[in-house]
């Protein structure tokens, strides 16, 4: 072995021990007499030390040539240090060195591989292998090992068995595009990678394998945000024999074992929320419930506190919809224009913002003043529960429309306000999601979940009459306000599944094409089954309270899909081109 022990190893406990380390050269500090240098690896840092007068000369003058990066291996003894450091775990001691040697020469890194790093994103993503060198990706990337660790921990204890599905596939209807890889055996064919296991999973069950689960990677070509990765991991499990009920218990089950884990945090029961009701109070299906903030609405269906005031925009409106903010009555002009910004922007797209100011000595100071009287506001503020002190941010417009841009700026507000804090953590299921969405675009049902999500029984009767009413045995957990996993009880019967196929508009000829394998496979005995899958990236990047995913990938793509570290997608030579009986079309530039 080139070392005796790892640089985060040695303690007091090994005084005037000889020991062999071998590392990076984290920094060399030269002070004429002295030289120390810190030795880094994955496991921590050691402080070598050189004196003149006890180390041989040429040690002292070959350390004088390390620079930073620098592969070596020191021979040396363990020493208490004279300045303890007690910011590091070997902090009480050092290694007198009596022996080194350069393993590796390193060029000059192009940025400072430490936890305040001077490197941007873009040259860090190019040399992701130093960057992972850093404390905060290698602890990310270690904390994703023990998630994945105690999930298996969690899920075997339970009898699931972890089954790998193929990679090259046929496309999964999961509502992204996918991603293709020409067949040079079958020429003008093409493989799917997998947007989930999701039809190989059922048919494991099928296969009587009862309890299935599978670490695995997903490709789904999509637009790529925070929490997106064209490549993400899944943690994707399947059970037989089972109603809702039991896959929320024994998931909520492996979250909370996680929590405790990897956090030490003893999470509370999920409350569970109907998809309405998260659409109507937060405007969103993964609301962030870390705090309260509900929408109230003025006007609606039901009750109409905002028109017949000569004020045309709510008249007109079909939903006029507001939020309270505890104590930000005190808000200025300039931030109360920056909100009305916010809202405005292209991505939200409210034509406005009306705010209401319920001042700490009862007065109102409303941007709608014109045309609401003092009496009138008060009537808004008491319908809010606002108390002296809230401002009332209020939006109008399309119910379906005003909701979103309400959820948005709910968020907003909710940051500002210091009520969205990182290390808390707020666990809910979303249920009862609709089964269907009707797409104006292509005037087409959509399946919410996807096509193999079972209707309530009860609501099997509406499929043919009422679609949009029909709910699904389809549930979410949502953590912080990110939709963590999502699943549902699946569809087992071969009659139901081909009218859900055709109430999406296929033919019976595309269902077969597209899905035979599987209706077949039902005609031989499948279980009632269900299921849920986790975004693996994104359970790792809240436990940490951090937003991007990226930094818990080790080697992510970035916001354009592209891996700028190996350079890839790349243009291919064109006799593969040729040989996969592709043609390609000028490139439109
Ligand atoms: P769904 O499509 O909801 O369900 O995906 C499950 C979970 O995967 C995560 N996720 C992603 N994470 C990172 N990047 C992405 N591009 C991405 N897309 C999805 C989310 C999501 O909740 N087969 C079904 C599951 C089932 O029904 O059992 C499925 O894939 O956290």
């Amino acid at each position: 072995m080139l070392r005796t022990h790892t640089c985060g190893e040695l303690r007091l406990d090994h005084l005037n021990e000889k020991v062999t380390l071998s590392g990076w050269v984290q920094t060399v500090r030269d002070k004429g007499k002295i030289i120390w240098i810190d030795l880094r690896d994955r496991y921590g840092i050691t402080q070598l030390v050189m004196e003149e007068g006890k180390t041989p000369t040429t040690l002292i003058d070959l350390a004088r040539t390390l620079g930073r990066e620098f592969v070596i291996q020191a021979v040396g003894t363990v020493n208490e240090r004279a300045a303890k450091n007690d910011k590091i775990p070997t902090g009480n001691i050092e290694v007198s060195v009596t022996n080194l040697q350069v393993l590796n020469k390193a060029a000059l890194p192009p940025f400072k591989i430490e936890d305040e790093t001077d490197g941007g994103d873009d040259l860090r993503m190019k040399f992701r292998y130093l960057d992972l060198r850093r404390n905060l990706i290698r602890q990310n990337l270690i904390l994703r090992h023990r998630l994945a660790k105690a999930t298996r921990d969690y899920l075997d204890q339970l009898a699931f068995i972890e089954v790998e599905t193929p990679v090259l596939i046929k496309s999964t209807p999961e509502g992204a595009r996918d991603f293709l890889v020409p067949s040079r055996m079958n020429l003008g064919q093409f493989y799917a990678l997998p947007q989930s296991p999701q039809t190989f999973k059922q048919l494991l069950m099928v296969a009587g394998f009862d309890r299935y689960y599978q670490i695995v990677k997903c490709f789904r070509d999509e637009d790529l945000r925070a929490d997106r990765q064209p490549e993400f991991t899944q943690i994707d499990c399947e059970m037989s024999f089972v109603e809702q009920e039991d896959v929320l218990q024994t998931f909520e089950g492996l979250v909370k074992y996680l929590f405790k884990e990897i956090k030490g945090i003893e999470v509370a029961d999920f409350p569970r929320m109907h998809y309405a009701e998260a659409m109507k109070y937060y405007g969103s299906d993964k609301p962030d419930t870390r705090f309260d903030m509900k929408f109230v609405e003025l006007k609606n269906t039901e009750r109409d506190l905002t028109s017949a005031k000569g004020f045309k925009v709510l008249d007109e409106a079909e939903l006029v919809v507001g939020i309270c903010a505890k104590g930000a009555a005190s808000y200025s002009r300039k931030q109360l224009d920056t909100l009305t910004d916010f809202v405005k922007r292209p991505q939200i797209g409210a034509k406005g913002l009306i705010y209401v100011k319920y001042n700490t000595d009862s007065t109102f100071k409303s941007s709608v003043d014109k045309f609401y009287a003092p009496e009138d506001l008060k009537q808004w503020a008491d319908a809010m529960d606002a108390q002296p002190g809230d401002l009332l941010l209020i939006l109008s417009g399309k119910t379906q429309q005003v909701r979103k841009q309400l959820n948005e700026l709910r968020l907003e507000v909710g940051s500002q306000l210091g009520l969205r804090d990182k290390q808390q953590f707020s666990c809910l299921w979303v249920v009862d999601f609709p089964l269907l969405e009707f797409d104006e675009e292509t005037q087409r049902w959509h399946a919410m979940h996807h096509p193999f999500t079972s209707p309530k029984p009860e609501d099997i009767g509406l499929l043919a009459s009422e679609p949009a009413k029909v709910k699904a045995n389809a549930y979410d957990m949502v953590i912080n306000g990110v939709e963590i996993g999502g699943g549902s009880i699946r569809i087992a019967d071969e009659t139901l599944q081909a009218r859900l196929f055709e109430l999406l508009g296929f033919s019976q000829e595309e269902a077969e094409a597209q899905f035979g394998f599987l209706m077949n496979a039902f005609k031989y005995g499948a279980p009632p089954h269900g299921g849920i899958a986790f975004g693996f990236d994104r359970l790792c990047a809240v436990l940490s309270g951090v937003d991007s995913i990226r930094d818990f990938i080790a080697f992510p793509k970035n916001n354009s899909g592209r891996d700028v570290m190996i350079e890839s997608p790349a243009t291919i030579d064109p006799s593969q081109i040729q040989e996969l009986g592709i043609k390609l079309l000028p490139n439109k530039e």
